[in-house]
């Protein structure tokens, strides 16, 4: 086996490179299990020494153990999560109604800078406007009483004017995801992400490297290792020990494995070349367990939208599938149980491949045998013609 004393080989020459011990900083977190590891250009203020954290970083530790970030004007979030590559930090309301934070919410002063920013106005109705809830507004629950509710709507989308029993009492700009500014309509209790260009540290950190001061003093940044960079004697023997020999155990394991596979496929091979038997015919046929037929997405009701474009239920005026806008005579199904809506054309491609909701996962399926009364227009699967209003 020359590939394996050669991989053999490699492993030992890889635990023996010394370790640099040179970056004075360690990683810290406020919680041992579920803290966010905070590291350069972060620090914990009340943990960590100045030089192991760049200006504006700071974070501390709360009682419940949350790591915040007190932003110059806007307060202190909890940080759920950094993303030190992608050099983007993500943050909530540690009272856990962000619409209320966002109400008041701006960057400057900081460091930072919105990820994707999206313009939102928010309006106070009175409660009576939810029996009309049109298809862009997000209720905010948290902000919302008795006898009125809170909206936040897409100003771009507030053209033709405010609803009557709703005023508008802000305009804000949300520092939303990346990943989720498509599904702004969701609501707005999703971490907010923050970006920073200074100090660039990406290229360090896709090195898996981390950043620090170089020296005692002085602004200059260089690249340190991060790995067992700052572990005791003791814990790199018991990583060694503990992970490198069952590691190396697997590893002999699957070149061995592998080795009988090639063999097997060998013969396999050279019986096939013998025997063509039609192995095919005999495999039974896989079949996607996760889809479903097209009778039983056709079973589900289709509605035609009328001109006001108005769903049946406070839904959305964006396919979450496909993320166009509805327009009128458009054909739109909706699934048992849940009441979404989509383009039927978009929504039975969907369920093909996925037999559950896309917005709430769930399996419209279950609801098939027992057709439920709850929704108005399911009780058949004939097209519907919604009126004018
Ligand atoms: C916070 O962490 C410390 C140890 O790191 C632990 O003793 C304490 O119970 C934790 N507090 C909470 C509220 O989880
Ligand atoms: C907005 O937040 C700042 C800082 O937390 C605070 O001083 C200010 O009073 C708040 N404004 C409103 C309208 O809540
Ligand atoms: C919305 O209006 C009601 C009164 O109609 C008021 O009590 C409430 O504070 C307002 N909420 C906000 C967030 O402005
Ligand atoms: C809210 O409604 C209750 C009764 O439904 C009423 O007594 C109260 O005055 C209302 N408050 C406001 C601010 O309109
Ligand atoms: C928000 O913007 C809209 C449209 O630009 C405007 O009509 C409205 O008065 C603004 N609201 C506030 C509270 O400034």
């Amino acid at each position: 086996m020359d590939s394996s004393t050669l991989l053999l080989l490699s492993i030992f020459t890889f635990l023996a490179i010394p370790a640099l011990s040179a970056n004075p900083c360690r990683p810290d977190s406020c919680d041992a299990a579920l803290g966010v590891e905070v590291r350069f250009p972060f620090r914990l203020s009340n943990r960590q020494p100045a030089r192991c954290g760049y200006p504006g970083f700071d974070l501390f530790c709360n009682a419940q153990n949350q790591t915040i970030i007190s932003l110059p004007e806007s307060g202190e979030f909890v940080v759920d999560h950094i993303d030190y590559t992608a050099q983007a930090l993500f943050i909530n309301d540690p009272d856990l109604c962000l619409p209320k934070r966002i109400l008041n919410f701006t960057l400057s002063g900081s460091v930072f800078r919105g990820a994707y920013m999206r313009e939102y106005t928010f309006l106070n109705c009175s409660s009576d406007y939810m029996d009309y809830t049109g298809t862009r507004y997000i209720p905010l629950f948290c902000l919302s009483g008795r006898n009125y509710t809170v909206l936040a709507v897409n100003s771009r989308s507030l053209g033709g004017g405010l609803p009557a029993a709703c005023r508008s009492i802000a305009n804000v700009s949300v520092p939303l995801q990346w990943g989720l500014s498509q599904f702004y309509w969701m609501d707005l209790r999703e971490d907010l992400e923050l970006v920073w260009s200074e100090p660039a540290c990406w290229g360090c950190e896709n090195q898996g490297g981390v950043c620090g001061y170089k020296g005692d003093s002085g602004r200059e940044i260089g690249c340190y290792r991060r790995s067992r960079s700052g572990l005791p004697r003791s814990a790199k023997y018991g990583i060694i020990v503990g992970v490198g020999i069952p590691g190396l155990v697997c590893i002999i394991g699957l070149i061995c494995y592998a080795c009988g596979m090639v063999r097997a496929f060998n013969i396999q091979r050279r019986l096939n070349a013998g025997l063509p038997i039609a192995v095919s015919d005999q495999r039974p046929t896989i079949r996607s367990t996760s889809g479903l037929d097209q009778p039983t997405i056709e079973s589900y009701p289709t509605t035609v939208l009328g001109e006001s474009r108005r769903l049946p239920e406070p839904s959305e005026g964006t396919c979450p599938i496909c993320l166009s806008d509805y327009q009128p005579k458009e054909r739109l199904r909706s699934l048992p149980e849940c009441n979404h809506y989509f383009h039927a054309d978009c929504i039975d491609e969907w369920l093909k491949l996925n037999g559950t909701c896309p917005l709430c996962r769930n399996s419209p399926e279950s609801s098939v045998a027992t057709p439920s009364s709850s929704m108005s227009i399911s009780s058949s699967s004939s097209s519907t013609t919604l009126d004018r209003h």
